[in-house]
């Protein structure tokens, strides 16, 4: 009788699959050039993307469904700065726009429980837009010289590690 709800948090979970898989792959490449705060917002987005997995898959089982462990995309390899967060901030804005319609079906198969974990997801994707989205402006604003101090907060640990 849930089966539409379940259907729906299986996708919502095959997006945030995808995204812990793309975010890794960003703080690599971020961590491998030398940019550690990209690297780390990456990393800790992945970790944000992780338990918004385990709330729809902990919802999927509740409502006696089976959680599909599998990642909507494959992994864009994208290694340049501008280009990985123009494509997370792509994610983050498709995800908001799904889960808002997400929630909205939900309401109407009577199933408010569901819906109110879209609903919490969307302020999470939002904030993590917002987080991409100063990044991006950063970049344009600053250029080079963001990512020097990108590269800069690296020598400055290496320096205190001495
Ligand atoms: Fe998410
Ligand atoms: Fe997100």
């Amino acid at each position: 009788m849930h089966e539409k709800s379940i259907a729906l948090l299986n996708k919502g979970l095959a997006d945030e699959m995808w995204a812990v898989h793309q975010y890794l792959y960003f703080h690599f490449h971020c961590d491998d050039q030398g940019y550690d705060l990209l690297a780390e917002l990456f990393k800790n987005t992945a970790m944000a993307e992780m338990r918004h997995v385990e709330e729809f898959a902990e919802r999927i089982l509740f409502l006696g469904g089976k959680v599909k462990m599998k990642a909507s995309h494959e992994v864009a390899d994208i290694h340049d700065v501008r280009g990985m967060l123009e494509k997370a901030m792509e994610m983050e804005l498709a995800a908001v726009k799904d889960y808002n319609k997400y929630a909205n079906q939900c309401s109407t198969n009577a199933d408010a429980a569901s819906k109110k974990i879209f609903e919490e997801l969307v302020g999470d994707e939002e904030g993590h837009a917002d987080a991409f989205g100063t990044q991006l402006e950063h970049l344009d604003k600053f250029g080079e010289q963001f990512m020097a101090l990108q590269s800069m907060e690296r020598s400055r640990s290496l320096a205190g590690g001495a």
